[in-house]
């Protein structure tokens, strides 16, 4: 199915790239002056402290909130961000996978896949068959699920976190999406089920696409990261390649930002 990202975008460079982007609440300086590229098949980690100003560059880019300025590139191409939306980015084939909540607690398996883009026959009624068919190629084939007594009919709370953001993820892989962006995935995951979400992170980055991975845990996102950005009051204070800092230094070079302050 479509476990490849769309072919007609083949010819980019950056999947993002922001120039000199700023956000002000207030007084609040949130974002400062950020420049950054992310190439169309790499795994970029965003650390950084609380209130670094992570989620509102990822909001900036998602078209949930407006940078005061700046310019935004998507595909080498410049967005107009006065139009941009959340409606916009899920066009250009970013998508969000924030922590749990994005589940329907209480429906199948299959129909999370679909809520917000159903599969329809020509009279409006949603088409069960092709749509169950569908959410079994993404369990087997995009995210590779093989728990025991887990298929398309199963319960989303049957499911244990790691397998929930599987789903989330596989479903964003599934739906084209050339970007995806994680939000802290492996908050409150057992250390078992920890490893089952940094499958899945590889498993975006053998797909072909790219993600940016939000985390605190240094270790988690040293792990599956090609490169790591560090946010440290709305600025963008380090971008270093895992292998040239091991997780220790790298805690205690964030460990540094805070004394600095
Ligand atoms: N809607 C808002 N109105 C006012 N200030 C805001 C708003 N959203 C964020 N901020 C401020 O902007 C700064 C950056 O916040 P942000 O949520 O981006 O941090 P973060 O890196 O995601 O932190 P955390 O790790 O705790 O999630 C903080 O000082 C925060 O208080
Ligand atoms: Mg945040």
């Amino acid at each position: 199915m479509n476990a490849e990202p769309d072919q007609t975008h083949a010819a980019f460079r950056h999947i993002v790239r922001m120039e000199g982007v700023q956000k002000y609440f207030g007084a609040v300086h949130a974002l400062r002056n950020i420049d950054l590229a992310i190439g169309r098949n790499e795994i970029v980690g965003l650390i950084g402290d609380n209130g670094a100003g992570k989620s509102t560059l990822i909001k900036v880019l998602t078209g949930v909130i407006q940078p005061s300025s700046g310019r935004i590139y998507v595909r080498d191409q410049e967005i107009n961000l006065a139009s941009h939306s959340v409606g916009h980015a899920h066009a250009l084939s970013i998508e969000t996978v924030y922590q749990d909540k994005s589940l329907g607690e209480k429906q199948p398996l299959w129909r999370n896949f679909f809520v917000g883009r159903q599969i329809t026959n020509r009279f409006g009624f949603i088409n069960i068959r092709e749509e169950k068919r569908i959410a079994q190629d993404i369990l087997l084939n995009t995210i590779g699920f093989r728990g025991v007594g887990i298929g398309v009919d199963s319960n989303v709370k049957q499911l244990s976190g790691g397998e929930r953001q599987g789903i989330a993820i596989g479903r964003a892989m599934h739906f084209n999406s050339d970007l995806i962006i994680l939000d802290e995935p492996t908050v409150a995951l057992a250390v078992k089920e920890v490893r089952k979400v940094l499958d899945f992170v590889r498993r975006i980055k053998a797909s072909g696409r790219a993600c940016i991975y939000i985390e605190h845990n240094l270790a988690h996102v040293h792990e599956v990261a090609d490169r790591l950005l560090v946010l440290d009051r709305g600025e963008i204070v380090a971008d270093v390649a895992p292998k040239d800092m091991t997780v220790p230094e790298l805690t205690e070079f964030l460990i540094n930002l805070q004394h600095n302050r």
